[in-house]
C-alpha cells in the first residue's frame, strides 16, 4: 500500500500565520506540522510516500524534508495542486502514482496520539472498497460526521448544522483504485472544493465502505483552537506513539 499525504490549500482559516507560509509547515509543538502525518504512515509500515503541496511555499517542503533522511526514508515523491481545487481534486493528482495500487490518504493537519496499523492491516485483507476512522467529538459539526445504522455506516454529511452522531470521519482514509474514477465524476459543492466526503459517500452507496474506531486522541490543526490544542495535546502526552 502507498501513502498519499494532502497538504496544500491556502490556509485562510489560519491568517495571518499562513500568509508567507504553508499551514503544514506551522509548528506544533516540537516539529513542523507536516512531521506528524509522515510518521503516521511510517509507523503503520507506508514508505511510499507522496506529498501533495500547493500554494507559493511548495518548495520550502522539500528543503525542510528532502529525500526523508530523518524519518528513515530513502525518498519522497512530491506533486503540486494548482489553485484550490479542495482535497478532493490534491487527492486526484496521486494517480499516477498509485498505479492500481490501494492508497493510504492522509490529510496534513491531522495529529493523532497512537497509530493505524490495525486499520492498515484489516484494509489490507480487505483488498477492495474503502475504509474510514471515526472518532467521537464533542464538536461534530466541524468535521464530516457518520450516520450509523448498527455496524453499518448510512451516510456521512460534511459539516451538518444538525449532526447524527458524534462520530466525525477523521481525516485518515483507505481506498482501493477505483477512488480515482470516482473522483473523476465529482461536482464541486457549495463551496466550490470536490468533497472527500462525497468520495466517501459513493463507497457508501456500493456497499463497500468500512469503518474502524480510532483509539488514542486525534485533532485537525487548521483553525486557531485546534492548532492550540493540538500543540496542547502533543505537548502533554506526545503523538504517534506504537
Ligand atoms: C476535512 C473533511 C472533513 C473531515 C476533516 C478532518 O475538513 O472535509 O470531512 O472530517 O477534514 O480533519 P476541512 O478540514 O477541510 O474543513
Amino acid at each position: 500500500m502507498k501513502g498519499v499525504i494532502l497538504a496544500g490549500g491556502l490556509g485562510t482559516r489560519l491568517h495571518p500565520l499562513t500568509k508567507v507560509t504553508n499551514k503544514h509547515l506551522l509548528p506544533v509543538y516540537d516539529k513542523p506540522m507536516i512531521y506528524y502525518p509522515i510518521q503516521i504512515l511510517i509507523n503503520a509500515g507506508i514508505d511510499d510516500i507522496l506529498i501533495v503541496t500547493g500554494g507559493n511555499n511548495a518548495g520550502d517542503f522539500l528543503r525542510l524534508l528532502g529525500n526523508g533522511k530523518e524519518f528513515g526514508l530513502k525518498h519522497i515523491n512530491y506533486t503540486y495542486q494548482q489553485g484550490e481545487g479542495g482535497i478532493a481534486e490534491a487527492l486526484g493528482l496521486a494517480e499516477f502514482f498509485a498505479s492500481g495500487e490501494g492508497i493510504c490518504v492522509v490529510l496534513g493537519d491531522n495529529i493523532i496520539e497512537g497509530n493505524i496499523r490495525r486499520a492498515a492491516e484489516a484494509f489490507q485483507k480487505q483488498k477492495q472498497g474503502a475504509k474510514i476512522l471515526l472518532k467521537e467529538v464533542p464538536d461534530p459539526h466541524r468535521f464530516g460526521v457518520a450516520e450509523l445504522n448498527g455496524e453499518r455506516i448510512v451516510r456521512i454529511e460534511e459539516k451538518p448544522k444538525q449532526p447524527k452522531s458524534k462520530y466525525a470521519v477523521i481525516g485518515i482514509y483507505f481506498y482501493d483504485p477505483t477512488v480515482f474514477d470516482f473522483i473523476k465524476t465529482l461536482k464541486p459543492s457549495d463551496r466550490g472544493e470536490l468533497e472527500i466526503t462525497d468520495v466517501n459517500n459513493r463507497y457508501i452507496g456500493k456497499g463497500s465502505m468500512t469503518y474502524d474506531i480510532l483509539e488514542g486522541w486525534w485533532t485537525d490543526a487548521g483553525t486557531f483552537e485546534s492548532l492550540h490544542r493540538a500543540n496542547q495535546l502533543v505537548a502533554q502526552t506526545g503523538a504517534n506513539k506504537l
